[in-house]
């Protein structure tokens, strides 16, 4: 199969979950230079930039949605496939889960082959196609209750000079940091953690970075975790719940 690396530092495969992924190339040596005054920056100063429509429309009818829930809010944020939205449902009967990705390819995939998950009376999650620079900020406004918010191996930009397309980066983190009673994050590249974390503690949450163990019987929570982990790369967890 050909492959691809992109800027995003990931490689365009047909099948996310294969174990042949490289390790993340960067030239920074650190948290980068400019974190801490783009982070400030953006907490300074509000995020305006009008609404995409079709993500409007989605966030409105799944508003209506958790409006009339009775139980927690999940949010899975750059779901992908869904794996882990499916996942969440699953083992959160009782929570209402959300999966949101950009891309109508990706969350479209039947992944059943490669990933079964029996789902038999499963029916308390969405998976909806949304900008979540704009999602963001809408579910911020609403004040959802979200209790667990999750991003699951965010695209990593390791290039230094696309520091503001990492989510820590990005105008809309001021709305990032506040979703969630604790915010899971999962990346195979240690140093966007350390800088997430950072930016957390800028905006007054604090966070703690582990690595991902999974025991013998554990599946993977995402196509992207298999694919790291069948590779040999070790995978890192950020838990913030301050
Ligand atoms: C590396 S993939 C990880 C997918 C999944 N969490 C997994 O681990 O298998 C990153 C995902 O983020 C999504 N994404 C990136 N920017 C986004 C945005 N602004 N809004 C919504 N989804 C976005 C991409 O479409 C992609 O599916």
């Amino acid at each position: 199969m050909v492959k691809q690396v992109n800027e995003q530092g990931r490689q365009d495969q047909a099948n996310d979950s294969q174990g042949d992924s490289k390790a993340i190339v960067t030239n920074q040596d650190g948290t980068h230079e400019n974190l801490v005054s783009v982070v400030e920056k953006h907490l300074k100063h509000s995020f305006d930039k009008p609404y995409q429509a079709h993500t409007l429309a989605v966030f409105e009818a799944l508003d209506a949605k958790v409006k009339a829930w009775q139980g927690a809010v999940i949010l899975d944020a750059c779901c992908g496939v869904g794996q882990s939205t499916r996942l969440l449902a699953k083992n959160n009967p009782n929570a209402l889960v959300i999966g949101v990705d950009k891309s109508a390819n990706r969350i479209t995939r039947n992944v059943e082959e490669h990933f079964p998950v029996d789902l038999a009376g499963v029916s308390n999650y969405e998976i909806v196609r949304a900008n979540l620079n704009d999602f963001y900020r809408l579910v911020e406004q609403a004040n959802w209750p979200v209790s667990k918010h999750y991003i699951l191996y965010p695209n990593p930009w390791p290039k230094s000079k696309h520091l503001q397309r990492r989510w820590h980066g990005a105008a809309v983190f001021p709305s990032i940091i506040k979703i969630g009673k604790t915010i899971t994050l999962r990346s195979n590249w240690r140093l966007y953690l350390e800088e997430f974390q950072l930016a957390a503690e800028i905006a007054g949450r604090k966070g703690t970075i582990s690595d991902v163990a999974l025991s013998e019987n554990q599946v993977p929570f995402t196509p992207f975790e298999a694919k790291f982990i069948n590779s040999g790369q070790a995978c890192w967890q950020l838990e913030i719940d301050g």
